[in-house]
């Protein structure tokens, strides 16, 4: 199995080019089987999740052909609607098929995607929100099995709870359902406006009327494509906190900084210098790291994706800080590892205590979840020696090129097998 060996203490000076967003392109992928017309995606990151999105599509029917650039899908021989547990159990992200398959073909067996690392995750509030639009469901030995014997038809749903992967399926869905649909209560993050986008452009009619309402009137034809998914918002957080950890001076190429306005005023607050420029920001990391209480939120609160990360920088506060994940239950499967490596953070509840003024030191680790992976990586370039990170599958599912990008800025890194 292939580990990671990263030695610190690193500098980290340089600029860093960010990829394509791997949450953006995953609805936008499951919502091209709305269409039977040609679409031509750019900018997708080259990530193990994408991969499995691929196969996941493939395995419906989906004509699909890449070069080094774009990804041309062709879905006019796309008849199948049955998703199995093989492929949707590496990924959440595949319940995003149930609702464009519904809308299209009235039927779908999808493979309920199971717990993970994070928490219990489950998809009660897609199903519960689908069946208002006109589907019929039971779970059978793990599957959802789905049918609109009338087809879709369009309705007034408020979420009970916000839920970005809800909100997806269900705008996609109401896309193709007869009618008008109202959502409220919804997601907004960047990564779903980025799908509305795509499908805005693809022929869809939607439209914000509300800070977190959405209508949607059903059509019934779409059209040609070309879209450019939107940068990784986290990926660009996630090095912006490396620089701010290993006092670095980066440029990040390619990302607004307006999409990640929340993230650069917490790293101001603990001392970085960031400058904000069009599709660029420039971050000094200071010598001092100034304590904060954080809490994740949803969008636009700062993300539960760079909890683990903005750990690890917390380690090296001058004083005590906390953070409060609002988000999944159990998302601070990092902290017994950050623990062994040094760090001194306890946790009650849905609350962890961060000392800081921490010394990292190197040791071999093991990852537990994508971020978590992530903030394994932080934490060895922060501590003097050799660390070794085991189980980095997580990490390839989301992260393109992570070693080669750290590299180009000076990290002392390399996969071993
Ligand atoms: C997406 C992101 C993930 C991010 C998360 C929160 C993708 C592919 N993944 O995940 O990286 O961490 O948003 O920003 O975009 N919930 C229910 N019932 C449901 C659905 C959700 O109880 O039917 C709960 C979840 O357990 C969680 C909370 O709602 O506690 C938010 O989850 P949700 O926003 O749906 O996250 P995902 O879409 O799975």
């Amino acid at each position: 199995m292939k580990k990671l060996e990263v030695f610190g203490v690193a500098k980290l000076k340089g600029q860093i080019r960010i990829s394509g967003s791997k949450n953006a392109s995953l609805p936008i992928l499951a919502a091209t089987l709305l269409s039977d017309k040609k679409i031509s995606l750019t900018n997708l990151p080259k990530v193990k999740d994408i991969e499995t999105m691929i196969l996941l599509l493939r395995s419906l029917g989906s004509s699909i052909k890449d070069n080094k650039k774009n990804i041309f899908i062709n879905n006019n021989k796309q008849t199948k609607t049955f998703a199995s547990y093989n492929l949707v159990k590496t990924m959440r992200a595949g319940i995003l098929v149930l609702g464009p398959l519904l809308a299209k073909f009235g039927k779908a067996k999808v493979s309920l995607p199971g717990g993970c690392a994070i928490g219990s995750r489950p998809v009660d509030i897609h199903l519960q929100a689908l069946s208002k639009l006109g589907v019929k469901y039971k779970i059978i030995q793990g599957y959802v099995h789905a049918n609109a014997p009338k087809g879709l038809v369009g309705a007034n749903i408020k979420f009970p709870k916000i839920s970005v992967g809800a909100t997806e399926n269900l705008i996609i869905a109401a896309c193709l359902a007869r009618g008008k649909t109202t959502l409220s209560n919804c997601a907004i993050e960047p990564e779903i406006k980025d799908l509305v986008n795509f499908l805005i452009k693809m022929g869809c009619s939607i439209k914000w009327t509300g800070n977190r309402t959405v209508k949607i009137n059903g059509v019934n034809s779409l059209s040609e494509i070309k879209y450019k998914v939107m940068p990784d918002r986290i990926e660009a957080g996630t090095y912006l906190i490396a620089a701010a950890l290993m006092e670095g001076s980066l440029k990040i190429v390619g990302m607004d900084p307006k999409i990640i306005n929340t993230e650069i005023n917490i790293l101001k607050k603990v001392g970085s210098k960031i400058i904000k420029k069009k599709n660029e920001i420039l971050i000094q990391g200071s010598k001092k790291i100034k304590n904060i209480n954080i809490k994740t939120s949803p969008y636009p609160g700062f993300p539960t994706d760079l909890q683990a990360q903005m750990m690890v920088l917390l380690c090296k506060a001058n004083k005590k800080s906390f953070i409060r994940e609002e988000i999944f239950e159990n998302r601070f499967m990092h902290v017994a590892e950050l623990n062994r490596m040094g760090a001194k953070i306890s946790i009650n509840g849905n609350k962890a205590t961060i000392e800081g003024n921490i010394k990292f030191e190197a040791a071999e680790l093991m990852a537990t979840d994508l971020r978590a992976s992530v903030s394994l990586i932080l934490a060895a370039l922060a501590s003097k020696g050799k660390s070794i990170i085991n189980r980095i599958y997580h990490l390839d599912r989301g992260y393109e090129n992570i070693e080669k990008k750290l590299k180009k800025i000076g990290a002392k890194i390399r996969r071993i097998n």
